[in-house]
């Protein structure tokens, strides 16, 4: 889809997304407090949205990354995941946090945990910035979501359209409509 011609509108501003994240941060600070926490985030989709989140949560942790895959230049889901670069660190005994963009189909995060699982963290969950719980194939609610959306085609903030506008720093919906 040319997204360039069709009309969009602001679903959450930089602002919206920013104290969203500062409310998750404290929410996870206080649950992990003394716990030893490990990030795992989710390439390419939650690039940006980590790199705020771990910001927000002052503790010790470390932080890693997976690229898993499954819906590659296309907006519909493949239904199978791959793994195509796993964690660089041993996570055995970790108190593993999977961050992702979005729980869509969940067939994503629903992989990850029982790969990771397989690992033998001390604990695992995850935490997604939006959740669309109307698209699920697997019954998988995130341990943190940031905003529950509908089934709309997002944009920004790490969403990518054809793997461009990932670096717009707010959440877009792009209509059907021509502009
Ligand atoms: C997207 C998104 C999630 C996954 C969610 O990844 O980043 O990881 O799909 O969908 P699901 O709940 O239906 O599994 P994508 O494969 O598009 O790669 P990207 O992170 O590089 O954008």
């Amino acid at each position: 889809m040319d997204i360039t011609t069709k009309k969009w509108e602001t679903m959450f501003t930089e602002e919206e997304i920013a104290s969203r994240i500062k409310e998750l941060g404290k929410q996870i600070e206080k649950d992990y407090k003394d716990k030893n926490l490990m990030v795992v985030a989710l390439l390419r989709g939650s690039f940006i949205f980590c790199a705020d989140l771990v910001r927000s949560i002052d503790l010790p942790l470390r932080v890693n990354f997976m690229t898993t895959s499954s819906y590659g230049n296309s907006e519909e889901s493949s239904g199978s995941v791959k793994v195509s670069s796993d964690v660089t660190v041993d996570i055995e005994g970790y108190d593993v946090l999977v961050v992702d963009d979005i729980t869509d189909t969940a067939t994503t995060m629903d992989f990850v945990l029982k790969y990771l699982k397989g690992k033998n963290p001390k604990s695992i969950k995850s935490c997604v910035l939006l959740d669309k719980p109307s698209r699920r194939k697997v019954e998988l609610e995130a341990d943190y979501v940031g905003f529950e959306v509908e089934d709309k085609f997002v944009v920004g903030y790490g969403f990518d359209c054809g793997d461009y506008f990932r670096n717009v720093p707010y959440i877009f919906n792009v209509t059907d409509e021509d502009r």
